[in-house]
């Protein structure tokens, strides 16, 4: 295994760099990349221009990758048509080259599976007839948003809640996806739960409003997470471990909240993890935003010590703005925030880093850090392309 510790600026890095074992799993160093849609796939399948963008990631010694949403195996899963999937021969031996030249370069891999659930725009989709699937047949409660509001109102209208057996074939769905990707020699899957999106529609009491098996109380919304999460078990088998991503925040209203304090919190995520999550990455927009009062615990921290499962922190490493503080993608240029991520790791707080934006902007954002030269600017041309 790749070992960085001889590098010019290791020595204040050390405690990003020892390697983890989860499962079947060992990655060399604490830095994981954040899973970040870029719309490139032709036909839903990621092309040569995909293979290259993971691979220079691995090359620049990044421990694990997490690939942006990939679309789950359910008609309605995902709206934009870039969104690439993990099924059909096409996109399967897309990601197959994708696996094999991010192993080649030393590094490991996690397809992001998504569903967009009460998010999907059905008008910019390769779907437009079929309405989305929600819990509830709502959007949810609306606060502070980044999306334009056209982007809103065709997502307002009202669809179908769905029914059980719906319920039982997304689930299916993602079975049969996370089949695939172990199948193609990903190291494990990583699910979607945050944001706004399908799983967490279920999670949230602004979008899941049953009351049968699938709602009630934050208790009961945990349901379909569980069913989900024990499907995958059951299709991936014991080697191979489960990442979970949740936030606090949704799309419909950046203040929202999943849980408001500790025990709740708790509460959701302890029936999540003995179904069989390995890994909870809580995204928030800053890893150094506390959560709860009282305690500078951000949300990676907060799931690592409530369920003694892997905790991952993300947001704003190495950018000194939290993503679309100004409506934008971007943050503001760089900065190195390192000093107080690693104050994080120094006190076990956390054991995963994602570094988003930084590494969309330059593949060798860690290799330089190793190296102790400053990061690049921010280049918003870099959103457009793959770098
Ligand atoms: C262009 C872009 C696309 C993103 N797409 C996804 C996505 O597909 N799935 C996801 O969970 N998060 C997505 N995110 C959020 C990132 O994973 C990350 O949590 C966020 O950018 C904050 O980390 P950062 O400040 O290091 O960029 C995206 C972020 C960006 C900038």
């Amino acid at each position: 295994m790749n070992d960085l510790t001889h590098h010019p600026a290791a020595d204040r890095l050390r405690p990003l760099l020892s390697p983890l074992t989860v499962r079947g799993l060992t990655v060399a160093n604490r830095v994981v990349m954040a899973p970040m849609t870029r719309e490139k796939a032709v036909d839903r399948a990621p092309g040569d221009d995909v293979v290259g963008y993971y691979r220079r990631r691995a090359e620049n010694h990044v421990g694990l990758i997490v690939t942006e949403g990939i679309g789950v195996d359910d008609p309605v899963a995902v709206d934009m048509p870039g969104v690439p999937v993990l099924h059909g021969d096409a996109a399967l031996a897309g990601w197959r080259r994708v696996v094999e030249a991010v192993h080649g370069a030393g590094g490991k891999i996690l397809p992001q599976l998504w569903h967009q659930g009460a998010m999907r725009d059905p008008t910019n989709s390769t779907a437009p007839d079929l309405g989305s699937r929600r819990p509830s047949g709502i959007l949810g409660p609306l606060g502070k948003v980044s999306l334009e509001p056209d982007h809103i109102a065709r997502l307002l209208p009202e669809t179908d809640p769905m029914t059980d057996s719906e319920i039982g074939d997304v689930i299916a769905a993602y079975a049969r996806s996370a089949a695939n990707a172990v199948r193609l020699g990903f190291d494990g899957v990583a699910l979607h739960g945050g944001h706004g999106y399908l799983i967490d529609n279920f999670l949230w009491g602004g979008t899941n409003l049953r009351t049968d098996r699938w709602g009630g109380d934050h208790r009961g919304r945990t349901t379909f997470a569980v069913e989900l999460v024990r499907a995958i078990r059951r299709a991936i088998g014991e080697e191979q471990p489960i990442m979970l991503r949740f936030s606090q925040f949704k799309m419909q209203d950046y203040n929202a909240r999943l849980a408001d304090t500790p025990k709740q919190l708790g509460e959701i995520l302890g029936p999540i993890a003995d179904a069989g999550v390995d890994i909870f990455d809580g995204s928030q927009r800053y890893f150094d935003t506390p959560v709860f009062e009282g305690s500078p615990l951000n949300l990676g921290g907060w799931a690592k010590k409530l369920t003694g499962k892997v905790g991952m922190c993300v947001g704003g490493v190495g950018l000194d703005q939290g993503r679309r503080d100004h409506h934008v993608d971007s943050g503001s240029g760089a900065s190195d925030n390192l000093g107080k991520l690693i104050e994080r790791f120094e006190r076990g707080e956390v054991d995963l880093i994602g570094v988003g934006r930084s590494l969309l902007n330059d593949p060798a954002w860690l290799a330089r850090a190793l190296r102790g030269e400053p990061f690049l600017p921010f280049d918003q041309a870099n959103l457009q392309r793959l770098t």
